[in-house]
């Protein structure tokens, strides 16, 4: 199937690197108007430029709501309408045991990893998709899986999300479609300490693929999950994309 996503608007929020570039570039190349947005006006310029004419960008941080209302208005006005949002923008600012963390980092974890993706897809759905119907794609883990030794905190913002992805797809149907997309370890900056090194190939050899993810292979399951011709009947859903990590033979 070739999918297509002509006529459509998509926001991809953390869309000037790592693997909201690579949605942002699969949905423009599959025909869409992108806004990308991300905190440094400067990066995701860099990224429309890169993409070409169908990308455009608006700068803001996904945890500040007048950011949030700014980049939605902002793409209404100039691109009359969204269709698809990706809440893809995440941190991880603490490795380290659950039980230890510091309240500062672990509400700034919730603030940013779960948090804003209600946010934004409140602020859409109000604003944009309540009447026009949509997609909503959100960036979740393997993580939300399992238990890790350091990546606790991070891991259950990742593990709310696919709840929250559930939820909202209880509650958006029929119009609103909410999926997400779970991926095991993807060649980009956020996750470089893991694939740098010894880690990558040590991790690489674990999955059954026995490669790494590149961020083209979140994009092209986004392009499938944005696209209501292939996934018309698909919702509240969490797409494991990970080379088969989660089912692999324990290490
Ligand atoms: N890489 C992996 O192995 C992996 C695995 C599983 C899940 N994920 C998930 O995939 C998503 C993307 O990760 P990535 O690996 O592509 O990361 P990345 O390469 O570090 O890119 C992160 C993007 O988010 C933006 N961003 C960060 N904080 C933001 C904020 N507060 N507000 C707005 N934008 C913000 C960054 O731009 P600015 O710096 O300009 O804001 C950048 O565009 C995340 O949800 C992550 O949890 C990644």
């Amino acid at each position: 199937m070739d999918l297509r996503l002509d006529g459509k608007v998509a926001l991809v929020t953390g869309g000037s690197r790592g693997i909201g570039k690579g949605i942002a570039k699969a949905f423009a190349e599959a025909g869409a108007e992108v806004m990308i947005t991300s905190r440094k006006a400067e990066s995701c310029e860099a990224a429309a430029k890169e993409i070409g004419p169908n990308a455009h960008f608006v700068p803001g941080h996904v945890g500040k709501a007048e950011d949030a209302e700014r980049v939605i208005d902002t793409t209404l006005e100039q691109l009359g309408g969204i269709d698809i949002l990706v809440n893809n923008a995440a941190t991880n600012p603490y490795a380290g045991p659950t039980i230890d963390v510091d309240l500062p980092r672990w509400q700034k974890t919730i603030d940013t990893n779960l948090t804003a993706p209600l946010l934004w897809t409140q602020l859409v759905w109000q604003r944009a998709m309540k009447d026009r119907g949509g997609a909503i794609v959100n960036i979740s883990s393997v993580g939300g899986f399992h238990t890790s030794p350091i990546l606790g905190v991070y891991d259950v913002t990742k593990a709310a999300l696919i709840h929250l992805t559930k939820q909202l797809a209880a509650e958006l149907g029929p119009g609103v479609r909410v999926n997400a997309i779970a991926p095991g370890l993807i060649k980009t900056d956020f996750a470089r300490a893991l694939w740098e090194g010894e880690g990558g190939p040590r991790v690489a050899k674990s999955y059954p693929l026995k490669r790494l993810g590149e961020p083209e292979d979140v994009a092209a399951a986004a392009v499938y999950l944005a696209s209501d011709e292939a996934s018309g009947w698909i919702t509240g859903q969490t797409l494991v994309l990970d080379g088969g990590g989660t089912i692999a033979f324990p290490r």
